[in-house]
């Protein structure tokens, strides 16, 4: 057998779009990334080395163009955030936001959360996971693509610390109950709060641009809280 036919392949939740990078983005890397960045490799951070203290760590997937989390790191910053996402261009702009801001409690890592979390993040060091409007792969055949599957929750609930939580939160039906039923079977977690609102009552988060796409196409939103079972 040659290394191709031994190859397992893998499903990615995420497809990278080709989206142009403006150059002001494209200088954030430059001048930026080695302030916020923090390279991909398969071995732990050490958090408190990375921040140069020890505090909470909030850790983000898939922040799009990182206003929202940009907007968290400055409203607390008694707490560490870390922000993951493979769209270039929304990680130049974060960058961007985040210099404006004057934050200091941000990191980013441009790479796939999966990965990440698997290599880089240790055991039990996260107070929080945000999960806000994950790609929702509608189509059917594309369900396998959806990152909240028994694995990931696997994942997170060894990563969280006791008591942490997994805040989610989506406009598409048909995740939100594919979420519901994937949470339920779980025994790792237990849900603190569900919110089903029209935009005015996010659960303690800003509101994100996927989100305000959605409710321009008269989505509903819903919101979790779930809290890691000890
Ligand atoms: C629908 S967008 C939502 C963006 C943002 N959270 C918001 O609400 O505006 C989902 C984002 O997740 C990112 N993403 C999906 N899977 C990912 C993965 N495995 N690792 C890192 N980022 C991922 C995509 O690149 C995309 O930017």
């Amino acid at each position: 057998m040659n290394d191709t036919t031994t190859r397992k392949r893998t499903i990615r939740s995420f497809v990278r779009r080709a989206g142009r990078i403006t150059p002001s983005q494209q200088r954030a890397f430059e001048t930026l990334w080695p302030v916020y960045g923090v390279e991909y490799r398969a071995e732990l951070l050490a958090f408190e080395q990375l921040f140069g203290r020890s505090a909470p760590i909030v850790l983000e997937i898939g922040f799009g163009n990182g206003e929202t989390l940009v907007e968290q790191a400055a409203a607390s910053p008694d707490r560490d955030f870390i922000g993951i996402e493979v769209h270039e261009p929304g990680i130049g702009h974060c960058m961007l936001k985040a210099d404006e801001a004057g934050v200091t409690n941000l990191r980013l890592i441009n790479h796939d959360a999966i990965e990440v979390l698997t290599h880089q993040v240790p055991h039990g060091s996260l107070s929080r996971l945000n999960l806000y409007f994950p790609d929702p792969w509608p189509k059917k055949r594309h369900h396998k693509r959806r990152i909240i599957a028994p694995s990931f929750l696997e994942l997170v609930a060894d990563r969280l610390a006791d008591a942490g939580t997994l805040n989610i939160a989506t406009d598409w039906a048909n995740y939100a109950e594919h979420i519901d039923e994937a949470l339920s079977q779980s025994d790792r977690f237990r849900c603190r709060e569900r919110r089903e609102h029209d935009g005015e009552q996010p659960l303690d988060r800003p509101q994100t641009k996927f989100e305000r796409r959605g409710l321009r196409k008269g989505h509903r939103i819903c919101d979790w809280c779930f809290q890691k079972n000890s």
